[in-house]
Formats: C-alpha cells, sequence, structure tokens
C-alpha cells in the first residue's frame, strides 16, 4: 500500500501561499497517498490547562472541538509535514494546535508513563513560509516547530540547504499565489519531500 504523507497548513487564511506550497510540493509523487489539511477550516480552540481533566485517557482531550480529527490524522500519516507561515510570530490557531498536543503530551506521560505516544519516531518535515524567506523570520518559526518536533519525539528531516533544519519558503509577496512564481522554493520544496519519503522507507536521508 502507498505510504500516506499528511500536510498541516498552519496559516488563518484558507488556500494561502503555504497550502499553495504544499499542493504544489506534493504533487506528482506516484509512491505515496497525500492529503492536506488547513488549520484556517478546523475549529481548534486553546487549552484550557484543566489540571484534572487533561489526558485522563491517553491523549485525549476534553475540549470539544475539531482536536481529535487533527491527531487521528496525525497518528494515521506514515510522515507528517507542517507548514506555517510568519505573521507576527505564530498564527494563534495554529499555535492553540501544538498548545493542546504539548499538554496531552506533557499529562500522558505523568498520569500513564512512557510508551502511549503514538507519534514516536513519525518522521516529519517542518517548513515555514514568509514573503522574504530571511532567517529572522525562518529560525523563529522553525526552532519553534523543532521544539515541537523534538518533544514530541518526532524524526525531523534535515536539508541539504540553509537553513538545514527544515524548509524556509520565499513567498516574495503578500497574496495568495506569490509563492508558485518563486521557482527556486518550489524546487528546493520538492528535494525536501523526497528526502521525507527516504526517511518513511528508512533510506539514505539524513537522520
Ligand atoms: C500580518 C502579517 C505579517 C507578516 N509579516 C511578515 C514578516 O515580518 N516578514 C515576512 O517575510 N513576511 C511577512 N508576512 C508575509 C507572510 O508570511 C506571507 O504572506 C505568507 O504568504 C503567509 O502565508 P499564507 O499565505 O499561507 O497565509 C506577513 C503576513 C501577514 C498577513
Amino acid at each position: 500500500m502507498d505510504m500516506k504523507v499528511l500536510g498541516v497548513v498552519g496559516s488563518n487564511r484558507k488556500n494561502g501561499n503555504s497550502y499553495l506550497l504544499l499542493e504544489g510540493m506534493l504533487r506528482n509523487f506516484s509512491s505515496i497517498e497525500t492529503k492536506i489539511i488547513q488549520i484556517a477550516e478546523l475549529e481548534i480552540k486553546p487549552c484550557e490547562v484543566c489540571f484534572e481533566r487533561c489526558a485522563a485517557n491517553p491523549f485525549e482531550c476534553v475540549i470539544n472541538d475539531d482536536f481529535q480529527k487533527l491527531f487521528t490524522e496525525l497518528k494515521t500519516a506514515d510522515g507528517i509535514i507542517f507548514a506555517c507561515p510568519f505573521y507576527f510570530y505564530v498564527p494563534s490557531k495554529f499555535q492553540a494546535f501544538l498548545e493542546r498536543i504539548s499538554g496531552l503530551d506533557y499529562f500522558t506521560l505523568e498520569r500513564h508513563g512512557e510508551g502511549n505516544n503514538p507519534l514516536v519516531g513519525k518522521p516529519c518535515l517542518l517548513v515555514t513560509v514568509s514573503a522574504s524567506g530571511s532567517s529572522f523570520n525562518a529560525f523563529q518559526i522553525l526552532h519553534h516547530l523543532q521544539e515541537f518536533a523534538l518533544m514530541l519525539q518526532m524524526k525531523t528531516v534535515n536539508l541539504r540547504f540553509w537553513p538545514f533544519i527544515g524548509l524556509s519558503a520565499k513567498t516574495g509577496g503578500i497574496e495568495s499565489g506569490a509563492v508558485l512564481k518563486e521557482t527556486e522554493t518550489l524546487k528546493q520544496a520538492r528535494e525536501a519531500v523526497s528526502l521525507l519519503i527516504k526517511k518513511i522507507e528508512g533510506g539514505s536521508a539524513r537522520l
């Protein structure tokens, strides 16, 4: 069966550059089944830090919204791409998702011990999207995503080009569709997907 790669778009703007980039970078890889989820289309409420009720069952959140649906998709994917644009730092709904999953990880570990995290070892590719693609923007988001991936014990894909810990996608502009004119961005993005696939296959991608 084909391996499944899930793209999670962190933007609050539906069908923006982060989505278009993911759509373009995942196209025409015949060996993979792909799915893209846009945070913009989901209801993700902030974490309520409900110490008593959090993760009473491993990785189960009591807040009633789309979080659990998204978490189920993360669990069943063979590899994940997190694409997060640079606004003023991280888009708030995507940050709420990171907050929720981090809380569940922490309290699951406290209450139920090791061995309950279904994301351990899951290959993932970190992508940030900004108009400039510059280091100021890239590192704020990529380091944030990297810390999240490390906490959840996922395996991130390293690249052979700057900024190495993930992809910094330059859109060259703010309008939706700007990224599609950036041929170098798309080329690098597709190379990054190839490395993710190799990592899923347990091949020679840089570990
Ligand atoms: C409120 C806001 C602030 C932004 N700040 C920056 C910035 O400081 N540097 C930069 O390079 N791009 C900045 N951008 C550009 C976005 O990163 C770019 O438009 C990207 O396409 C947004 O992703 P999206 O289209 O998926 O929503 C900003 C965009 C918005 C809407």
